[in-house]
């Protein structure tokens, strides 16, 4: 049996990988250049590149100290230079292939279907000075940025300073009543806070903001029920708002309606600014207040003004296609991306792209444009307001495309450090990636819980961009880059990569090129590149099974088999491939096994790593295992395996196991009696019984997560795509 690493190795890999989820950001900054979606920890693929081209440390890459503690002083930790190896990801998505395989000196090749995800590869991998992106920030802090800040502006309640800054502007969208034409404002709460300190109840020492729904006064509240406002005499509970999940209930009439319903009889919906927390700069202090005239009328010189030069405006006027993400904000009315901000973000954002436009170095405007790119997630119309933090959910905390009737404005430039996603913040998240990247490093925790940070001697991230294979090989940590469909690579000839590592799309679970032409659409007004001609991301050949695009799943599964085929094609005859995949749907695993088989290759090798991800309990079926499935593939024929017991206690663990030992074994006999999904499916279901069974006798302190998944692994896969 060939394995890839011991499982000592393995359960090592497995805490590193722990670790870096929770906390990304803080283990490999690197990978917030630019927003990309359900990115595989670093840690990961750091392993498993290096256990591909280095065999010799299958059992020494990570070693312990006790139990499940890392030694510094393991292989993992140390510098090597792998510049005799060709790596291609054909998937790179936001690149973490490519990005560790390069650290270790790696001569790489990657495609991707999306525009957006060889945007953020080639913003990663580009070396630059942080002495010129410093100098280039300053020149748009005295420009642009001033100009900006000033459309921030308010007046203190308490000291009448006109310098105030708005640190959030607080909106509420509208409709008018069906049954009496009335007005409602959709408020799912009035509260902006859980009291000033959160870590307290709200009291009389701890009072909260909220919102009077009739006169939109700010009130203090004590937490007694109900609330009442001085200013109207109106008395309201500021838990309970008028609108939630999708109806409304009108406060003048006390009829209920549902919302896109009202929007389809031919309404559209209207937004008020209704409350602002600034800064003040001689208090020193944030502040709520709310709306008034002079607020209201500097928005309204901007919505003017917005309006006049609307034709000059350096925005986009892309329409939001149909699809399965796109979808709920369609039916709310919204059929442009532009529609989505508001007349001061348009603004800001026209004023901070004329100024990065100016910008003479092509590296440093494109860094410039990619830092823009990223803050839209947090400068939009569909960010709800984080009200027990004080802070704004960004668009994408989960990977699709809320909607919210509260929406709150981030300040576009920010001020100082506060608040995240501002344009000055998000220079500083470039800034500490690329600081990163001269001197990467590795955490990990000792024994007392402890990080400790090791320095591999030597290391850096900075890819040297060819445009032809020959120069890859002659080029010391040479990077080759498409953006295409990676089932047609003519330029890599035959038998020419040592390892194809890889993070396949997950069947339907993540919808690629709908939610990146949120960024795109922005990205494509500045760069002439010819990967972003096209008004949208392409789709035709994006392998996902969507429902919304009517693309099924004999296109994905066509679409990967084509892929895995160029796979085949350029790998060298001991080459592997190596991928990570998840799923609840056994069909998901049939496609990628039939793909497999069907392209000539073999599994040889398998193990799980236990992960923490983000799953969205809003999107039906779009459940992924918190467990990846490393599977590691030879080119057929490859000689008789001998299967090995599991033998690891924990259910998933065991599974996950199982499953792997199952795949290996149909993907051998794939060229005499390929298997049918119905089969694979039965197989699966005998795995899950008897894991079930096993299961039964776990004690109830077990934690909840491993629950969790069984429960998702036990229920009737769909077949809503059967295949023809
Ligand atoms: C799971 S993601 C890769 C994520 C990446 N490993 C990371 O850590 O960021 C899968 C990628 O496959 C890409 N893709 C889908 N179909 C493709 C095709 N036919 N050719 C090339 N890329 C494709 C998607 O655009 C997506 O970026
Ligand atoms: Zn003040
Ligand atoms: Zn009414
Ligand atoms: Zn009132």
């Amino acid at each position: 049996m060939e394995r890839l690493a011991s499982s000592g190795v393995i359960t090592l890999i497995d805490r590193l990988v722990q670790d870096e989820t929770r906390k990304r950001q803080y283990y490999r900054p690197i990978y917030s250049v630019h927003k990309w979606w359900a990115r595989r920890p670093g840690a990961l693929f750091r392993s498993l590149i290096l256990l591909a081209a280095r065999p010799s440390l299958k059992d020494t890459l990570l070693q312990a100290i006790v139990d499940t503690l890392p030694d510094s002083r393991s292989p993992y930790f140390q510098s090597h230079d792998l510049s005799d190896v060709v790596i291609l990801d054909p998937f790179m998505g936001g690149g973490t292939t490519l990005v560790e395989a390069n650290r270790l000196g790696v001569k790489v090749i990657g495609c991707d279907i999306n525009p957006v995800a060889f945007w953020t590869v080639k913003e990663t991998l580009k070396p630059i000075s942080l002495e010129r992106l410093d100098a280039y920030f300053h020149q748009l802090e005295s420009s642009a940025g001033a100009t900006i800040r000033d459309l921030y502006r308010t007046k203190c309640l308490t000291c009448g300073e006109e310098h105030g800054e708005i640190l959030y502007a607080f909106w509420v969208r509208s409709v008018h009543c069906p049954a009496c034409n009335e007005e409602v404002l959709l408020f799912k709460r009035s509260l902006l806070n859980e009291g000033e300190r959160r870590t307290k109840k709200i009291s009389p020492n701890n009072r909260a903001t909220a919102i009077c729904p009739n006169c939109l006064s700010l009130i203090l509240w004590d937490g007694q029920q109900p609330a009442h406002c001085d200013t109207c005499g109106h008395s309201f509970n500021p838990r309970q708002g008028t609108y939630d999940r999708g109806k409304f209930t009108c406060p003048h009439c006390q009829q209920s309606a549902a919302l896109i319903p009202t929007l389809k009889a031919g309404q559209v919906m209207q937004e008020q600014l209704v409350a602002l927390e600034y800064w003040c700069p001689v208090h020193q202090r944030r502040y709520y207040k709310a709306v008034d005239a002079q607020d209201k009328t500097r928005m309204a010189e901007i919505e003017r003004r917005v309006k006049e030069e609307w034709d000059t405006l350096r925005i986009p006027k892309t329409t939001i296609p149909v699809g399965s993400t796109t979808q709920r904000w369609r039916a709310h009315g919204y059929h442009y991306y532009h529609q989505v901000f508001n007349a001061r973000q348009l603004l800001s954002f026209h004023i901070l792209l004329e100024a990065i436009a100016a910008i003479p170095e092509k590296e440093y405007r494109e860094a410039f444009l990619t830092i823009f790119s990223n803050i839209l997630e947090y400068n939009n119309m569909m960010t709800p307001y984080n009200y027990p933090h004080r802070k704004l959910h960004h668009l994408f905390t989960y990977h699709a495309m809320p909607l919210t009737t509260t929406p709150v404005e981030n300040s576009v430039w920010g001020l100082g450090k506060a608040g995240a996603g501002t344009f000055a913040n998000g220079y500083r998240r470039y800034r500490n990636a690329k600081h990163y990247a001269k001197k990467p490093y590795e955490k990990y925790r000792d024994a007392a819980g402890k990080i400790l940070t090791v320095y591999p001697a030597g290391e850096y991230i900075a890819g040297n961009f060819v445009s032809s294979f020959e120069e890859l090989l002659k080029t010391d940590k040479g990077a080759l880059l498409f953006t295409q469909d990676s089932s047609s690579l003519p330029e890599i000839p035959d038998g020419s990569v040592d390892f194809v590592i890889t993070d396949p799309p997950y069947y339907d679970n993540i919808h690629y090129s709908e939610l990146s032409n949120f960024f795109y659409v922005w990205l494509r007004l500045m760069t002439d590149h010819p990967a972003f001609q096209a008004e949208h991301v392409p789709t035709d050949a994006e392998a996902i099974v969507d429902p919304g695009q009517e693309q099924g799943e004999a296109k994905y599964k066509s679409l990967m088999t084509g892929v895995f085929n160029e796979a085949h094609r350029v790998l060298k005859e001991q080459g592997r491939l190596i991928f990570t995949f998840h799923h609840t749907n056994p069909r998901a695993w049939w496609v990628i096994l039939a793909a497999l088989g069907d392209s000539g290759f073999q599994i040889v090798d398998n193990f799980p790593i236990r992960s923490e991800y983000k799953v969205n309990p809003h999107v039906r079926g779009k459940q992924a295992l918190n467990t990846d499935m490393i599977i590691v593939a030879a080119k057929r024929p490859v000689a008789h395996l001998e299967r090995e017991l599991p033998s690891r206690t924990d259910p998933t663990q065991r599974f996950m196991d199982n499953l792997g030992n199952l795949l290996i074994e149909l993907s051998g006999q794939w060229e005499k009696q390929p298997v049918l999904p119905a089969e694979l499916t039965e197989h699966m279901t005998t795995l899950w019984m008897t894991l079930n069974d096993s299961y039964a006798s776990i004690p109830a302190s077990h934690p909840a997560p491993v629950a969790q998944q069984l429960r998702l692994l036990e229920k009737s896969p769909t077949y809503s795509q059967e295949e023809k």
